[in-house]
């Protein structure tokens, strides 16, 4: 007696495909191969499409990078609290943090910081390296010639600073004859000095820094006799060393500080002044003032 034999499913399958693949894929002995061979398909378009989708996002994603207004801010960061580093290695600082402020009124999507020597900013600007310097920068003429500033939006005079205990405390800038002081090369601190020296005739040994943090580090070392720096400068490095170091002489130079430009970018410089005036005009300038000005200790630090 013959037994009828159950049909697996999978040899039912079997038989299907052993039937329809010759009429379908003609060439093939059927079943199994053309398994294979769809399978092989399969991955093969699976890849492509991952591929053709990969380059397709990397395209989108690099045009929007392209396409992305970015301001290049040039600045010094050693001049607390307008521009410095903080604990985290960032650059941050009251210039900053304004300039950001400006940047996206002004329809630009991010600002990159570029860091450099403060004698080295105008030079960059110049030549297109950057587009503003945001350095707690005094507008004087001598620099009016180069490059065009904005409205000014801080004031500042001239400090001396000098350390607690070491004796000596000057009064008035002719008590630094014969003394070594620090200041940043290309400063009008530095201006100023030489002043004393060509036009007083004082003989005062005017030691020059790529950065005002070197300054301060000789100072607190002993190296140097005092510091000349910019007066909310001054009150920030003496607050940052209390009991170390003082304010012993001001000069009242009243300087104003502004952004500059490169000579003739009305466009840039349009936008900086309409915007900076809205701000110092809205609450975010007096937030903006009380967080680097009003607190004990600098943010980030
Ligand atoms: N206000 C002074 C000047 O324009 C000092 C500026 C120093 N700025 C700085 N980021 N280190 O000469």
């Amino acid at each position: 007696m013959e037994v009828n034999k159950v049909v697996s499913p999978d040899s039912f399958r079997e038989s299907i495909l052993e039937v329809l693949c010759p009429l379908l894929f003609p060439g093939t002995s059927g079943g199994k191969e053309v398994l294979e061979m769809v399978s092989i398909k399969v991955i093969g378009v699976a890849v492509l499409v991952l591929v053709v989708v990969g380059v397709a996002a990397f395209l989108v994603f690099k045009a929007g990078e392209q396409g992305k207004k970015v301001l290049k801010v040039g600045t010094s960061p050693d001049f607390p609290p307008f521009e410095y580093v903080a604990a985290n290695g960032t650059i941050m600082g009251f210039d900053i943090e304004l300039m950001r402020l400006i940047a996206k009124k002004s329809g630009y999507d991010d600002i990159e910081i570029v860091s450099m020597d403060f004698d080295s900013l105008i030079p960059a600007l110049e030549q297109g390296q950057i587009d503003v310097i945001a350095a707690g920068m005094t507008i004087t003429e001598e620099r009016e010639k180069r490059v065009d500033f904005s409205i000014p939006y801080w004031e500042a005079d001239q400090a001396i600073l000098v350390r607690v205990g070491s004796g000596f405390k000057p009064q008035r800038v002719e008590d630094l004859e014969g003394k070594t002081v620090g200041v940043q090369t290309g400063t009008t601190a530095a201006d100023y000095l030489k002043s004393l020296v060509d036009e007083k005739g004082l003989n005062i040994n005017i030691k020059e820094y790529s950065s005002y943090v070197l300054a301060i580090q000789d100072l607190l070392a002993g190296r140097i006799d005092a510091v000349m720096v910019d007066t909310p400068v001054a009150k920030m490095f003496e607050k940052r060393y209390k009991d170390k170091l003082a304010i012993a002489i001001i000069v009242k130079t009243g300087e104003k500080y502004g952004f500059a430009v490169q000579e003739g970018n009305k466009e840039l410089l349009e936008k900086i002044n309409k915007t900076l005036q809205e701000i110092m005009q809205s609450p975010e300038w007096d937030k903006l003032v009380q967080k680097y000005f009003g607190s004990e200790k600098l943010p980030g630090t």
